[in-house]
């Protein structure tokens, strides 16, 4: 490690989630994983059990669990396969019963080293195992960092749909690297870019500007990845410390996500075709055309912001679905299965310009179908 690494390792960017007794620290910087050992270590537990996956386990799990054995802790080590569909009970009970195996009591720690997937699984079970052990986020992937790994969803899918089945449970401490990202897949890195971008569209049009200016120092790891990371962070505790079980403003963060999980679905969840953060770019990019569709939000912000996400290289409309969209009713049926209606009216996000985003309950079907078929005629000129 160079000495300007090792300052840096020193001292993380660390962003505060002041949520009172499960108040919990983010900390953000390059090359935090040589330190998580003791980092964990300094939370007081006897054992912890690492849940990770068969890409990431091979190169941070041993090094992980020897610097937490080096601290004196019993620590055992579960991997499972990459993928969504490791999201399943199957995979639950497996994991619960390798934490209860290691004999993770109260006081000791679950570690999740991964992305999402494992973020979700290892919370989940963290929440139920002894009906609730604490537990460590180490996101390994942009996406995880700046969203699932902050905040305390934790979960696993069902046959009905996605995140159906899970919990409340916020970790102890979350450690995000961001040299990690060194490795991550180009795919992998514009996917979890469309959450960061998401965050200036939500509420803060200045921190959107500055990611326009610095998106590719972003991709390039520099200084302005670890801003960007601890940015989103800092958007995101303050959203979940005002509501933090999403009865109100938590919502704001599915920003994109009512056109982005229709897309999902329609897609089979499909990786080949379309990855979460993929359909989130094509749903901030079409929240906003609907915004200026309904009169809302100037069109000239919803080009901008189409315009950014397509300079990072992300999808930001129907037609770039691989292997279609689906038709106007797929897609309305996909919206209607989503958590976010009721009685038949569709709940959005929409924007009255970028930064100023806003909850929009009720919001007529017709309306909806009205915009999808414009957009979907575009396609077909
Ligand atoms: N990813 C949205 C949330 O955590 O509420």
């Amino acid at each position: 490690m160079t000495s300007a690494a090792a300052l840096r390792d020193i001292s993380p960017i660390n962003v505060h989630v002041p949520l009172g007794d499960r108040a919990y620290h983010i900390l953000v910087g390059r090359g935090l994983i040589e330190t998580a050992g003791s980092r964990i270590a300094a939370l007081g537990a006897r054992a912890a059990a690492i849940v990770t996956d068969e890409h990431v386990g091979p190169l941070y799990a041993d090094a992980l669990a020897q610097a937490l054995t080096a601290q004196g802790l019993r620590v055992s080590v579960v991997t499972l396969p990459p993928g969504e569909a490791t999201k399943s009970y199957a995979n639950l009970e497996k994991v619960c019963d390798a934490v209860l195996s290691a004999k993770i009591e109260r006081g000791d720690l679950v570690v999740a080293l991964g992305g999402g997937v494992i973020g979700d699984l290892a919370g989940f079970a963290a929440a139920v195992v002894r009906r609730g052990v604490r537990f460590v986020q180490v996101p390994t992937s942009l996406l995880s960092q700046v969203d699932s790994s902050v905040g305390g969803k934790t979960g696993i899918n069902s046959r009905h749909g996605k995140n159906l089945v899970g919990a409340f449970h916020q970790p102890s401490l979350v450690i995000a690297d961001t040299a990690l990202l060194d490795t991550l897949p180009l795919r992998e890195m514009r996917a979890g870019y469309a959450e960061v971008a998401k965050y200036g569209l939500i509420d803060d049009a200045r921190f959107f500007a500055w990611c326009e200016a610095n998106w590719q120092s972003i991709f390039a790891g520099g200084p302005e990845r670890d801003e960007a990371v601890a940015q989103s962070c800092r958007a995101k505790a303050d959203v979940v410390v005002r509501d933090e079980h999403e009865t109100g403003d938590r919502a704001l963060l599915n920003l994109g996500h009512t056109f982005g999980h229709a897309l999902e679905k329609i897609t089979a969840y499909d990786s080949a075709r379309l990855v979460h953060g993929e359909g989130v770019a094509i749903g901030l990019s079409l929240a906003f055309r609907f915004s200026a569709f309904l009169g809302l939000a100037p069109a000239t912000d919803a080009e901008r912001v189409e315009r950014h996400l397509k300079a990072a290289g992300l999808p930001t409309r129907l037609g770039d679905v691989p292997g279609g969209c689906g038709t106007v009713d797929q897609l309305l049926d996909a919206m209607a299965q989503d958590k976010k209606v009721k009685g038949g009216a569709l709940t959005f996000i929409l924007a009255r310009a970028i930064g100023q985003s806003f909850i929009a309950p009720g919001i007529d079907p017709d309306k909806v179908r009205a915009f999808l078929g414009r957009e979907i005629d575009a396609l077909h000129p």
